[in-house]
């Protein structure tokens, strides 16, 4: 099967496989991290508020920052007020990412009783005035990323209809997570509907939900007739998800990550957090990233249960380093139970404006070259919180 890449506006991002947003996840480390890797042709910023831009909070302006390395990147913003979301627009084009995308799927309650996110599904007309408003004020692709509806209403389901209006207002690509926002993340993501999106517009359809694999991947440009796959919670636990899935795009056997490159991405995101943030909260936050990074690994359990157990962040190297090196020596595997991996949350977090005062910490060697960002990236929104505000497990 030859896949074409996808082509949004005047851009053209190949191989057409998008990272999908993900608030607390999908910060500059992050995306950073999957370019390294490879076979991701767009990569998408955490969603970031329109009032919060446009009212200029220091954080949130510097977590929009990015590195040229990063390129295509999207920046997602989010918001009810129609003006409020057209200055944000405004604002993100001054920063010149790549695409600029309106989020209208998030279900999380905080940006739903807002009126935002989701919520938008619920009241097109409004939805239509952002797009407008935003339109306007974009020189630079506009993409929509929306779920099949509410789940709930009169229309619970409007997918279709939203989709038209993003065609007859210019937007240049749009994404469909295929759940309902009342479902969240439950159930399985409806792929047929994406196919009936993909056939009732003539702009490019970027299907979302459920690919966990790179021919899952496939399996969804061949079901679905969509233009590009977006991918979230699956590159947590297998970052490489899409080098592999770009190589069977390109008809080669996809390479799994080998045990020196699963090292190494776990300290090079480490190193790349301690740049920007005090070393306290790189651990903490790399106790979430490693539950992830860990699956499949000999004995990740146990690497798990001692970095959760880490009094000092200085620890970190060495038991990760120690495991690793055990590994490579032929250390037998404990018997135990079975590899279980916690799902990320499914969280559209909210956003955090209490940024930590920043520590300086030694540039790691071999990190990328900050172009656009002369100063620290923001913490993390919500530090894997889920949507209830309860804290993700790792
Ligand atoms: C932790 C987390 C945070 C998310 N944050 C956002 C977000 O900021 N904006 C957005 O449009 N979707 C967000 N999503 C939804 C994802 O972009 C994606 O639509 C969803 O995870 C389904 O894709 P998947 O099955 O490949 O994970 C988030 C999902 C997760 C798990």
């Amino acid at each position: 099967m030859t896949v074409p890449p996808l082509v949004v506006g005047g851009l053209t991002i190949d191989p057409p496989l998008v990272l999908a947003p993900m608030a607390g996840i999908c910060d500059r480390q992050y995306r950073l991290l999957m370019r390294r890797i490879g076979g991701v042709g767009l990569v998408s910023m955490e969603f970031i508020s329109s009032e919060a831009v446009t009212r200029g909070i220091r954080p949130i302006l510097r977590k929009m920052e990015f590195a040229q390395e990063e390129r295509p990147l999207a920046i997602q913003i989010y918001g009810r007020d129609p003006a409020r979301m057209a200055d944000g627009a405004a604002l993100v084009e001054e920063l010149r990412p790549d695409v600029c995308d309106i989020n209208m799927g998030c279900p999380a309650n905080k940006v739903l009783q807002g009126c935002a996110g989701a919520a938008l599904m619920g009241d097109l007309p409004r939805a239509a005035r952002i797009i407008e408003a935003c339109r306007r004020r974009l020189t630079i692709p506009l993409t929509v990323k929306f779920r099949l509806g509410l789940g709930k209403g009169e229309a619970p389901v409007n997918f279709l209809e939203l989709g038209r209006i993003c065609e007859d207002l210019g937007v240049a690509a749009v994404t469909l997570h295929a759940r309902t926002a009342k479902q969240m993340f439950s159930g399985r993501a409806a792929w047929d509907e994406i196919r009936r999106l993909k056939e009732s517009v003539s702009i490019p359809v970027i299907g979302n939900g459920d690919v966990t694999t790179p021919a899952g991947a496939l399996e969804m440009l061949r079901a679905t007739g969509c233009d590009a796959v977006m991918i979230g919670r699956a590159a947590l636990t297998d970052p490489w998800i899409f080098r592999r899935t770009a190589a069977l795009l390109a008809g080669r056997e996809p390479v799994e990550a080998t045990l020196e490159e699963r090292r190494e991405i776990i300290l090079t995101h480490y190193a790349w957090i301690l740049r920007d943030e005090e070393p306290r909260e790189a651990l903490h936050k790399m106790r979430v990233f490693t539950g992830w990074y860990t699956h499949g690994i000999p004995g990740g359990r146990r690497l798990r249960a001692r970095i959760g157990a880490l009094k000092e962040p200085r620890l970190f190297v060495e038991a990760v380093e120690e495991h690793f090196a055990a590994l490579a020596g032929g250390a037998p595997e404990p018997v135990g139970a079975p590899e279980r991996v916690d799902p990320p949350a499914p969280v559209d977090a909210p956003e955090r404006v209490d940024a930590p005062a920043p520590v300086d910490a030694p540039a790691p060697v071999g990190a990328p070259e900050r172009v656009d960002a002369p100063e620290r990236v923001d913490a993390p929104a919500g530090r894997g919180v889920r949507q209830d505000g309860t804290r993700a497990s790792a």
